[in-house]
């Protein structure tokens, strides 16, 4: 019985240490200071294990044609390629400025199951700069992204020049701004 109690009496000494330490401003809140390997690690198998027990089994209605996979490039260039990366800029501008830092597709490839790509850009991922795009893209759009994900490294001549070319483009306009 003395043990339990003392027990008990150390978990929440424990969690008084902790409030205390978050609540006199000890917890780094900077966005471009990166995550220790523990907590990246440990959140990382979290968000794979949640994902994988949570997205819904969808079979991906969308062809992996030119036109379909075209329409992705654009919109993983207007919503994604500044944290994920592109042609023109395989680290995206903002990679570094999120903690987590933002996986970077060109050289990481975003394969997980495509029904949990879907799930994860429907809903983001919370405690990370990834933001859920439900309001913001139709089912079709985020399908279209998503065929995108699966071939972005493989595409198909049209598409990769649609791909290149968006890229390039944004580079000027961001240039001669
Ligand atoms: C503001 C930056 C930002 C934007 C914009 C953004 N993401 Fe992310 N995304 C992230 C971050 C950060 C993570 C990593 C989260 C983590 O470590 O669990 C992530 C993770 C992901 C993942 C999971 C990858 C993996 O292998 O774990 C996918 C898929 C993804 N993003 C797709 C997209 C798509 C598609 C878009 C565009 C519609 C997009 N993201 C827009 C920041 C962003």
């Amino acid at each position: 019985m003395k043990g339990f109690v003392f027990g008990i009496f150390t978990m929440i000494l424990i969690f008084a240490l902790g409030l205390l330490f978050a609540y006199t401003g000890f917890i780094d809140m900077r966005a471009d200071n990166p995550p220790s390997k523990i907590e990246a690690s440990v959140a990382g198998h979290a968000m794979d294990a949640n994902v994988a027990r949570t997205a819904p089994k969808l079979t991906n209605p969308v062809a992996a044609n030119d036109a379909n996979l075209a329409a992705g490039a654009h919109l993983y260039h207007d919503h994604c390629a500044h944290c994920h990366g592109d042609p023109v800029n395989p680290k995206g501008p903002l990679a570094e400025s999120l903690n987590p830092p933002a996986p970077q597709f060109m050289t990481d490839a975003a394969d997980m199951p495509e029904s949990q790509n879907f799930y994860i850009v429907q809903h983001g991922i919370r405690w990370t700069g990834m933001p859920g795009m439900k309001t913001t893209l139709s089912e079709q759009q985020t399908w279209e992204l998503v065929t995108f994900l699966s071939h972005m490294n493989t595409l198909p001549a049209a598409a990769k020049l649609v791909f290149a070319e968006t890229a390039a483009r944004a580079q000027q306009s961001f240039n001669s701004n």
